[in-house]
């Protein structure tokens, strides 16, 4: 059997990793400034997280939600005091398509309406709705196209008061990323995230901030959508959640109430996932990850920044993007093959840094002398 190819997958065989390092099948070390896809939050296989699983394993790995799952709760109240919502209810699942799934079905048995409001440049997954949501044509099957959705241009209030008054009464949620990630390091404006917050209030429609990317402390605050100092109704969270380990959630304002079976799942809040998100909580809190994360990437900014060739240095945290000119299209390959450091990108002509939260100063620096070196090597060549 073969695998069904849809991933272009780099020819390089990870076989072993640590902190913010990884080795492949010959022996040589990557630094790892992509985090599998903002994955990896604490750092690979940090010590904490392998022995709360593997304890954890020896005792028992799953039982479905027909029981009692204490982990389930101390997980949430550790959730509520490090994310500063103590008052919301967590509901647990598998991936962050699977999280803006449950989140946007939610909002609409909540209110009984079927219109979303969607921002372009957008990603939400791969499911049914939250592809539907998601700005990229190529993604959606056709099975999957309704007319519920409604895209308006990023960071465009006036667009989004004239979208209210016209249809405000059917807007059952508004879907937005903190920073959109997939899209190219995008900040959502403090004050666009306000306006999203007031005319949801005004109309009586949900305000689902997808944190799956930008969320868990990777922009320094626990949710990027805290830097407007607004609160949304439904929080969807996964990459960082379980440091590698599939687990996701939303967490859920208190004025929506659960009814039984509204939502459900069989995986989802497992022994095994609720252990390995309580080890990243425990790691983010002792190792204060989230300061770190300010720290190197303060740094990391004001030195790409100071880079001539790379323009619009843009993010929060350890979430950087920049725009990589076409004369270094081939940049983020190089950085790979010859110095031996994974980044990430989106297209068509941005690099993204999504590093382990503990990433090391020091690395910070090996990286821009690295990027500085690749830069001018490419400069001579062109000559
Ligand atoms: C903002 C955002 N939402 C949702 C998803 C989907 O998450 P998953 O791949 O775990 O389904 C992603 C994945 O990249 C994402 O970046």
């Amino acid at each position: 059997m073969n695998l069904f190819d849809v991933y272009p997958i780099n020819n390089i065989a990870i076989v072993k990793a640590r902190g913010s390092y990884v080795w492949d099948d010959k022996g040589e070390q990557y630094l790892d400034l992509y985090g599998g896809h903002a994955v990896i939050s604490i750092g690979h296989t940090h010590p904490h997280w392998v022995q709360r699983i593997e304890e954890q394993l020896k005792k028992i790995a799953f039982y479905s939600n027909s029981i009692k799952i204490p982990l389930q709760q101390e997980l949430a109240t550790k959730l509520g005091q490090l994310s500063g919502k103590e008052d919301y209810q967590l509901f647990l699942c598998n991936s962050g398509a699977e999280a803006n799934e449950n989140a946007l079905k939610l909002a609409s048995f909540y209110n009984g309406r079927k219109k979303v409001v969607s921002f372009t440049k957008s990603f939400h997954g791969r499911t049914s709705l939250a592809v539907s949501v998601t700005d990229n044509k190529n993604y959606i099957a056709p099975v999957n196209e309704t007319g519920n959705v409604i895209f308006l241009p990023f960071n465009d209030g006036q667009a989004l008061e004239d979208c209210f008054a016209k249809n405000g009464k059917e807007i059952s949620s508004v879907i937005i990323e903190g920073i959109q990630g997939v899209g190219g390091i995008n900040v959502a404006e403090d004050s666009f995230l306000k306006k999203i917050r007031s005319l949801c209030d005004e109309y009586g429609a949900v305000y689902i901030a997808d944190s799956v990317q930008c969320g868990y402390g990777r922009t320094g605050k626990f949710f990027s959508h805290d830097f407007a100092g607004v609160k949304a109704d439904i929080y969807s969270m996964a990459k960082g959640m379980g440091n590698g380990f599939p687990v996701a959630g939303i967490i859920i304002a208190p004025h929506i109430k659960p009814r039984q079976f509204q939502l459900g799942t069989t995986f989802g809040g497992n022994h095994l996932a609720c252990a390995a998100a309580l080890a990243v909580l425990e790691v983010l809190e002792s190792e204060k990850l989230l300061g770190n994360a300010v720290m190197v990437g303060k740094y990391l900014k004001e030195e790409l920044k100071s880079i001539p060739e790379l323009k619009n240095v843009r993010g929060r945290g350890l979430m950087i993007g920049f725009d990589v000119p076409e004369a270094l299209k081939d940049l983020k390959k190089n950085l790979l093959l010859n110095q031996k450091i994974f980044t990430g990108e989106a297209k068509p002509n941005v690099i993204r840094l999504l590093p382990s939260l503990a990433l090391k100063k020091r690395d910070a620096e090996d990286f821009i002398e690295a990027i500085k070196e690749e830069i001018a090597a490419m400069a001579v060549q062109e000559a």
